[in-house]
């Protein structure tokens, strides 16, 4: 078992585990989603609601996963299997989640990389922000290319394996982001004009709420703190017996929270001091801030930093998805790292070409509706993930059991587990009821039922 941990690798410190993991889960997700959403959805009272899931079911989840491996040290598919032969299902979903969301994770890390070129020489006039971006993103070539070294920057973290890359280059950029986010939030809170986006964002106000604020609030959750998708198991199974998992599952997500929750007051009062709509949705970080970095004082400056912070946060996150399909491979087909890590970062270089050009020349092409870029993100965030989550509650409240998950957690009785009661009740009734409704809500079985009651969601 020992010598096949080592080959796989391990975390060479328990804060290298951390930082890797929080690394996975801060991304594009904290520091673009999070604050559009927000923004979209009435501010403050979707920030609640989402801090309500991540207490509720993040921190449930979190903990499952980790248990999972660390328990067999196998990544999502050999865990399970491991665990009971008829559930390597679950980690099959977990992985082809994280293979569809790569393809287009790294086309939306191409364009951040492409923005920061464009602020090192320059910067983006603020009237042309829009067009810039849509030109850019609809164009052949150019997006690919980015797309392209991004992925070749992931695969050469990887390559260098868990703690020689993963954990090196998370104890570097981590912090590093974190610096550098401190720096754009000190910015943005001290405008003039300010304060009304930090009420925007602080201040709930309940009557914005509809059940999509709170799926669009669960969703979030799930997806920032990359859980579904076998990257916390594949993360979890390189860590030592002698770790405090528990320790760990609430440090994550609070990490996870504290930079969403700045990404927000980085971009929110911003948004309001010069008088931007925070509703802009998607391309709220690559039109309205360009605009506001033109209106501020050293906004190249500002917008270096912004974008370089951005390429932190998406290049932890991208290891993290490319590293669960790795691991995969090497545990089951036992093929050298190198090789899978090269090939698998081909194909799905590959798979995100299609992405990329959803945007301009394949636009046309729809599969059920969705151009191809839209497509992978539903089928991976609204069809899969929940799947991925819900059976991981039934697995571990039913199958596996939550005694050998406890059992799991604590070390074998060496740690006390504060939160045992609230573990077993989340995992084995609340979170797979609210995640079944997520599920039913996102492949439109909900909207279609409300719809016949003449239900407003
Ligand atoms: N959590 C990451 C983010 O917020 C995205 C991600 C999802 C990463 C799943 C790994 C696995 O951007």
């Amino acid at each position: 078992m020992n010598s096949q941990s080592n080959q796989r690798g391990q975390w060479a410190s328990n804060i290298g585990f951390i930082l890797a993991a929080a690394g996975s889960a801060v991304g594009l997700g904290n520091i673009w989603k999070f604050p559009y959403l927000a923004g979209a959805n009435g501010g403050g009272a979707f920030v609640v609601l989402y801090l309500l899931m991540i207490v509720v079911i993040g921190f449930v989840i979190m903990l499952g996963e980790m248990a999972i491996g660390r328990k067999t040290q196998l990544s999502a598919v050999g865990a399970y299997k491991k665990l009971n032969e008829k559930w390597a299902f679950a980690g099959i979903i977990g992985v082809i989640v994280g293979f569809c969301i790569l393809s287009f994770y790294s086309v939306i890390g191409g364009w951040v990389l492409n923005y920061i070129g464009k602020y090192v020489t320059g910067g983006i006039v603020g009237s042309e922000a829009g067009a810039y971006f849509g030109s850019f993103i609809s164009s052949t070539t150019a997006p690919i290319v980015w797309h392209f070294i991004f992925m070749a920057m992931c695969c050469i973290i990887v390559l260098k394996g868990v703690s020689g890359g993963i954990e090196k280059a998370s104890k570097v950029m981590m912090p590093a982001l974190f610096i550098l986010l401190i720096g754009v939030v000190i910015r943005s809170v001290t405008l003039d004009g300010a304060m009304e986006g930090i009420k925007f964002f602080l201040k709930p106000d309940f009557s914005k709420v509809t059940i999509s604020t709170v799926m669009a609030a669960m969703g979030q959750a799930f997806f920032s703190l990359s859980l579904g998708m076998g990257a916390i198991i594949t993360y979890g199974s390189y860590l030592g017996k002698e770790e405090n998992l528990e320790k760990n599952a609430l440090i994550i997500p609070a990490i996870d929270t504290g930079v969403a929750m700045l990404a927000g007051l980085a971009v929110l009062p911003a948004v309001f001091a010069f008088g931007f709509e925070p509703t802009a949705g998607p391309s709220l970080m690559f039109i309205t801030l360009p605009s506001v970095f033109d209106a501020m004082p050293f906004g190249q400056f500002f917008g270096i930093l912004f974008f370089v912070l951005i390429l932190f946060a998406a290049l932890t996150s991208a290891i993290s998805l490319l590293e669960v399909v790795v691991s995969f491979v090497i545990d089951i087909f036992k093929i050298e790292r190198k090789k899978a890590t090269i090939g698998l970062a081909t194909i799905i270089f590959l798979v995100g070409i299609p992405c990329s050009l959803a945007n301009g020349p394949m636009s046309d092409f729809l599969i059920m509706g969705y151009n191809f870029f839209d497509f992978m993100s539903f089928l991976a965030e609204n069809v899969l993930m929940p799947l991925a989550a819900l059976s991981m509650c039934i697995f571990i409240g039913y199958v596996w059991g939550v005694d050998n998950a406890i059992e799991e957690i604590t070390s074998g009785g060496r740690y006390k587990f504060v939160f045992k009661k609230f573990f077993i009740l989340m995992i084995r009734y609340v979170a797979p009821v609210l995640i079944f409704f997520i599920w039913l809500n996102a492949i439109g079985v909900l909207p279609a039922i409300a719809k016949v009651f003449g239900i407003q969601l």
